[in-house]
C-alpha cells in the first residue's frame, strides 16, 4: 500500500517516532481461557466517564476474543517486563504457561509486576481500518511502584526525567552532596530515627540503654568491646551502663578471664518488646517501593561497607 505522499514503510516510521507505553491487554474468551496481547496503541479518552481505548488489527488471532469480551483489563508494562511483552507479541504459544495471574474484573487475569491495571467493561468497538479500537470504561484501577516500560522508534526504551532548570541549578550548587555516599546516609538515618528516638525518650530509655538492650534481645551475650562497636558506646560508660541495667535485672555482667561478657535477661526483652515491633513498623515503611531483594542487597552492602571502615 502506498499513497502519493508516502508509502507503508515511511508512515511506520512516523508513527514509531511517537513514544508511547507498552501495555498487554487481558481478557476471557468465550470458553473462559485467559487471552493477552501486547499492545501500544493505549490511550485516555475521557475523563467523565472514565474512558481509555486501545486498537487491535482484525487479523491477530486474539481479535474475536476482546472484541466480544464484556470486560478486559490494560496491564501497563514496567520497565523490568521487557520479557512479557515479547511473550504476549507472539502468536500461538500459551502465554499464560508460566505467569502467575490473580483475577480481575470479570475473572479477568491481571500480570504481576504491571505499574497499573485498568480493569475495563466494554464501552463500544468502532472500524478502525485494519484495526478494531476497542473502548472500555474504567471501573477499576490497581496501581504499584515502578518505572514504566516505553517503546520509541521499534526499541524498548526506559522512561527518564528531563532535568527542569531549576534542579539543574540546585544540582550545580549541591553537585558533590548529591553523590556523596556519607550524605545519603546521615540524611537517611536521621529521618528514619528522629521519629523512632523521641519513642525512646518518651519510654524512659536513654538511645544508649536502647541500643544496648537492642543487641541483647533474646538474651545475646557478647563481650564489652564487641557491644561497645555495635551500641557506638565507649566501653567505659557502657560498662557502667551495663552494671547499672544488671541492677535491674535486665541485663548480665560476667568479669572472665578471656574478658567482660554482657548476657541479656528476659525482664530486658520485655522491656523493648513493643520498641522492637516499632522499629520493624519504621523499617517497612521507609523500604516502601523497595522489593525484599532490593532491601537485602542494601543491608548487605551497608555490612560491607560497616566492615570495610572497621
Ligand atoms: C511493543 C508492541 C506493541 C504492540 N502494539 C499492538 C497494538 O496496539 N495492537 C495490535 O493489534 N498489536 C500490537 N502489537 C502486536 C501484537 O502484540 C501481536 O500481533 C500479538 O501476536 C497479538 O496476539 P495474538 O496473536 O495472540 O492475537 C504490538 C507488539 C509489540 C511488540
Amino acid at each position: 500500500m502506498s499513497t502519493d505522499a508516502f508509502n507503508a514503510r515511511e508512515f511506520r516510521d512516523a508513527l514509531s517516532s511517537f513514544a508511547t507505553g507498552v501495555t498487554v491487554v487481558t481478557c476471557l474468551d468465550s470458553n473462559g481461557e485467559p487471552v493477552g496481547a501486547t499492545a501500544s496503541s493505549f490511550n485516555s479518552v475521557s475523563m467523565d466517564p472514565p474512558l481509555i481505548l486501545w486498537s487491535i488489527t482484525k487479523t491477530a488471532y486474539s481479535a474475536d476474543a476482546f472484541i466480544n469480551a464484556k470486560h478486559f483489563i490494560v496491564n501497563v508494562l514496567s520497565a523490568e517486563q521487557v520479557d512479557i511483552s515479547n511473550k504476549f507479541a507472539r502468536s500461538g504459544i500459551d502465554k499464560f504457561a508460566d505467569v502467575v495471574v490473580e483475577p480481575g474484573i470479570g475473572g479477568v487475569p491481571i500480570l504481576p509486576g504491571s505499574i497499573t491495571c485498568f480493569e475495563c467493561e466494554a464501552w463500544a468497538t468502532y472500524d478502525g481500518g485494519d484495526h478494531e479500537i476497542i473502548v472500555g470504561q474504567v471501573k477499576g484501577l490497581r496501581s504499584a511502584v515502578g518505572s514504566g516500560l516505553v517503546f520509541y522508534r521499534g526499541a524498548y526504551a526506559t522512561a527518564e526525567a528531563i532535568p527542569t532548570l531549576a534542579s539543574v541549578e540546585s544540582n550545580d550548587v549541591s553537585h558533590f552532596i548529591d553523590n556523596y555516599l556519607l550524605y545519603f546516609m546521615s540524611r537517611a538515618t536521621h529521618q528514619m530515627g528522629e521519629e523512632f528516638h523521641q519513642l525512646v525518650v518518651d519510654d524512659g530509655l536513654t538511645t544508649k540503654e536502647w541500643r544496648v538492650l537492642a543487641c541483647l534481645y533474646n538474651e545475646n551475650s557478647m563481650s564489652l568491646a564487641d557491644l561497645s562497636k555495635r551500641t557506638m558506646v565507649d566501653q567505659a560508660t557502657l560498662l557502667e551502663l551495663s552494671m547499672d541495667l544488671q541492677k535491674q535485672n535486665m541485663a548480665r555482667v560476667q568479669h572472665l578471664d578471656a574478658g567482660t561478657k554482657i548476657t541479656g535477661t528476659g525482664v530486658g526483652q520485655e522491656r523493648v518488646e513493643h520498641l522492637i515491633k516499632e522499629c520493624q513498623t519504621a523499617e517497612s515503611n521507609a523500604l516502601e517501593g523497595l522489593d525484599s531483594g532490593a532491601a537485602e542487597t542494601l543491608k548487605a552492602m551497608l555490612k560491607r561497607i560497616i566492615k570495610n571502615t572497621d
